[in-house]
């Protein structure tokens, strides 16, 4: 059955079974590979997107789900200003390591900084806490959320 989802500000009709993962469309359909199966089950963070401008585990939200939704992935993230930001703190503070996790980390990120511009520590660690990585970058990714919301950055929790 035809669903039809706008993609990084372009509408994109995909022919696939409703209960299809969101996930498996963008990848495999749609071929933005930016977006990163983990788990598949809700717990890792890794395959996050942005529907309706929600951080979204796109793992497992149906297609039939996010009909007619306005999907936006680590490929049009720097469509925004505050995305622009994100992207540039990541690299200025040099955050990835395998980089496997961290497409779902921006994601986040910039829905965080989008919702609230200037976010404490502690709504840092809530918005994040659904996103793992195994290489442990946390530290690096609090500071650049922190520097893309123009926050100082010289925190204890962070030394
Ligand atoms: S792959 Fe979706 S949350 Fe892990
Ligand atoms: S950078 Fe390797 S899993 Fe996060």
């Amino acid at each position: 059955m035809p669903y039809t989802i706008t993609v990084n500000g372009t509408p994109r009709t995909v022919d696939v079974e409703g209960d299809t993962p969101l996930l498996w469309v963008l990848r495999d359909e749609l071929d933005l590979k930016g977006t990163k199966f983990g788990c598949g089950m809700s717990l890792c963070g890794a395959c996050t997107v942005h529907v309706n401008g929600i951080p979204t585990r796109a793992c497992v939200t149906s297609i039939e789900r996010a009909n007619n939704a306005q999907i936006t992935t680590i490929e049009g993230v720097d469509a925004s200003e505050v995305g622009r930001r994100v992207k540039a703190a990541w690299l200025a503070l040099d955050v990835m390591q395998c980089g496997y996790c961290q497409s779902g980390q921006v994601m986040s990120a910039t829905a965080l900084l989008t919702r609230n511009p200037r976010p404490t520590d502690d709504d840092i660690d809530q918005a994040m806490s659904g996103n793992l990585c195994r290489c442990a970058t946390y530290t690096r990714i609090r500071a650049a959320i922190k520097q893309a919301a123009g926050l100082p950055t010289a925190d204890t929790r962070e030394v």
